[in-house]
């Protein structure tokens, strides 16, 4: 049995309440045993019992449930510096898709690279997020675009499940773009994802959600519905790219389908908002990709005010969004979509938790959730967000596991 105290607040992220609720409690403890929390509350009526556990000291500082990055594009081969100088002098993320570059490119790379290299490589990225506090991340396939490159990067995945402490929610983003190769045939490709790809991704478990980006230059509504259908066939749960560039109806498709997520969505229509808050659909807003693209940031408040759950993600990738700082994303949300500090640790932590369907284990600090957990040098997370650092977290827990201090 584990005790941490001295915490000068200890932030629960309680089941229920809305966008804003924290449950922050002042001077508490905080006590784990074997991976799993035992005690969350004021150090003043920790059980007798508890008293005996080894003790660790947060200094004062204080305490977050780990952190949960829902959206990231973690396996990819290659890295798109040049492109990022070219979007600078104006050329768009379009442009440079439609000249070859863009995903197209890290297809390429992803394709070249081996199995080791493309291993080592999202290592380094999981050890410098599980310094930042976080404990687990989402993560997609999307660089392979055919049966065995898809597969390798999702093989990428399990295996970094096995030899590293951040824990892995792989998801199929075979229906990122249709690959060179099937440019003329985009029914076949569609064909492939729904009759090859996705089963063999099911049978061997190798995701738990296929997401498809739906915009021009990639799928549009008809072959979503289609691929999303045969994902939930197989018994994958459903994510969607919705209205990242333009208005695609993507985010209603996500309502309809009763996808537990739709992502971006800075150009979803006020009816498709609507359908999302009745069907229970978490809205993943990335600002870091509209920070890079110099695009519009997700009017937040909106979505809050209109009873959507929004969550707060890096969508870590080489083109739109090569970071992945989170607490750096939860900085712009603050600051360009309007949300508080509170908002936005919820929206990395229980309702991360949701969009990646791990709400009932993961995501909050209270008895029997899984002891995920970082220590943050701030009294609060008011300071905590507003003098920002490179990294202001201490100690990251990891199943009742110190993997960082
Ligand atoms: O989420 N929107 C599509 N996909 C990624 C970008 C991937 C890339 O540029 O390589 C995104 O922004
Ligand atoms: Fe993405």
């Amino acid at each position: 049995m584990k005790r941490l105290d001295n915490i000068s607040t200890l932030y629960c992220l309680p089941a229920d309440g809305g966008q804003d609720a924290v449950g922050a409690i002042d001077d508490a403890a905080l006590v784990w045993e074997e991976g799993t929390i035992l005690y969350a509350g004021p150090a003043a009526t920790l059980p007798r019992e508890m008293n005996a556990a080894e003790r660790l000291d947060a200094g004062g500082r204080c305490v977050i449930p780990g952190l949960i990055d829902c959206h990231t594009h973690l396996c990819f081969g290659g890295w798109r510096g040049d492109e990022f100088a070219m979007r600078l002098e104006g050329a768009s993320y379009q442009d440079i898709q439609a000249a070859g570059g863009g995903i197209t490119s890290t297809v390429r790379k992803t394709r070249e690279s081996s199995m080791d290299a493309l291993v080592d490589k999202a290592a380094l990225a999981l050890n410098e997020m599980a310094r930042l506090g976080v404990t687990t991340v989402e993560a997609k396939s999307g660089y392979g675009l055919n049966i065995d490159d898809e597969i390798k990067q999702l093989e990428v995945y399990r295996e970094l499940g096995q030899r590293q402490p951040v824990e892995l929610v792989p998801t199929c983003l075979g229906a990122h773009l249709i690959p060179p190769e099937y440019r003329e045939q985009r029914a076949d490709y569609v064909e492939l994802l729904c009759e090859r790809l996705i089963p063999e991704v099911a049978e061997r478990g190798l995701a738990r959600f296929c997401d498809v980006f739906i915009e021009e230059g990639a799928f549009d509504l008809q072959e979503g519905r289609r691929i999303l259908g045969a994902a939930r066939t197989h018994g994958l749960g459903l994510k969607i790219h919705a209205d990242q560039l333009s208005s695609g109806g993507g985010a209603g498709l996500a309502a309809e389908l009763g996808a537990v997520s739709a992502e971006h969505l800075e150009y979803a229509s006020d009816d498709d908002i609507a359908a999302m808050a009745r069907a229970g659909t978490v809205a993943v807003s990335l600002p870091l990709a509209s920070l890079y693209l110099r695009e519009a940031y997700l009017p937040a408040r909106k979505w809050i005010d209109a009873g959507v759950d929004v969550a707060v993600a890096t969508d870590f990738n080489p083109g739109s969004a090569p970071s992945y700082h989170l607490p750096l994303a939860l900085l712009l949300a603050c600051i360009n979509q309007g949300m508080s500090p509170a908002e936005v640790l919820r929206a990395a932590t229980r309702i991360a938790a949701r969009a990646v369907g791990l709400e009932a284990s993961h995501g909050s600090l209270q008895a029997g959730y899984q002891a995920d957990i970082a220590i943050i040098d701030a009294p609060d997370i008011n300071h905590w967000l507003y003098h920002f650092r490179a990294n202001a977290c201490v100690a990251t827990i990891k199943g009742g596991r110190i993997i960082h201090d």
